[in-house]
């Protein structure tokens, strides 16, 4: 059985520079909290938590003083972060620069009177905060969305892939007479996606590894399987010898917020599976 692994599987920058930064701020601050888990991986979380680094869903479950807040790599929505600067938490912003980046077309497109569509999950953190820094004057893309204005500015998601961009492009500009767009799809995202797309065209099967609620391993897991029978798994416990009977290739992949050290375990079961 061969096995492919994509080279840039594994942290992305952001997720990288968000746990340095949330591992300094508790070294410091002995007690942090973060707004949601700080990235989309179980086994991360809770090793982070064993550090002193919280998850919270809601800043009203923090009664505590003198403690630490860290931003996480998604982004705040702004009345949040005003919020916490009023509740005068330390707070330790580790939004990715790329997502800092697509806030700051969103408040400056608002600002300069274009209808804001967000294109990407609306239930994402992400897409959350983006919202915010429109100051009421966005939404996210729907499936046959009719657009009312007349002047509009459009933001992707991060890690959306080109091609539902492309799609939503094509929807809205028959029904507008300006559009602008920023193309803040991170690159990251892109080459996750082409190299498990290279991969997936030569393998028998695809197993794509990482958090089942981070949107971009499920974006990969989606990609992959419209090319191939593919499995989306969290953990090498997922996997038994009956998955892989008459497979001669697998591809492995793997999206920005799963630990190289997961992605390694995995490939070493594949191998000792085909040796
Ligand atoms: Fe940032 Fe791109 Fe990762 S936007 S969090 S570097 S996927």
């Amino acid at each position: 059985m061969k096995i492919y692994c994509t080279q840039h599987a594994g942290f992305c920058f952001g997720v990288k520079r968000a746990i340095k930064m949330a591992i300094r701020a508790v070294e410091k601050e002995k007690k942090s909290f973060s707004l949601g888990p700080l990235i989309h991986n179980q086994g991360v979380v809770e090793e982070l938590k064993k550090r002193g680094i919280i998850p919270v869903s809601d800043i009203n479950e923090i009664d505590e003083k003198d403690i630490c807040f860290i931003i996480r790599s998604h982004g705040i929505h702004p009345e949040i972060l005003e919020d916490l600067k009023n509740r005068n938490f330390k707070i330790v912003d580790a939004t990715c620069p790329k997502v800092r980046r697509a806030q700051r077309y969103v408040e400056k497109l608002s600002g300069e009177g274009y209808f804001v569509i967000i294109v990407g999950e609306k239930d994402h953190p992400e897409v959350k905060g983006l919202l915010g820094y429109a100051r009421g004057n966005a939404q996210v893309y729907y499936e046959n969305m009719e657009v009312k204005y007349k002047k509009v500015g459009i933001v992707p998601q991060t890690t959306l892939d080109i091609e539902h961009l492309n799609g939503a492009i094509s929807k809205i500009i028959p029904q507008v007479i300006e559009m602008k767009i920023y193309n803040t799809i991170c690159n990251e995202t892109t080459l996750r996606i082409q190299e498990a797309l290279e991969i997936a065209q030569k393998v028998d099967l695809m197993i794509v590894v990482g958090g089942k609620n981070s949107a971009n391993t499920t974006r990969l897991y989606q990609i992959c399987k419209k090319l191939k029978p593919t499995y989306h798994i969290e953990s090498v416990r997922e996997l038994s010898p009956d998955m892989f009977k008459g497979i001669k290739s697998i591809g492995l992949a793997a999206g920005a917020s799963t630990p190289k050290e997961q992605i390694k375990e995995i490939e070493r079961y594949l191998k000792k599976l085909s040796c």
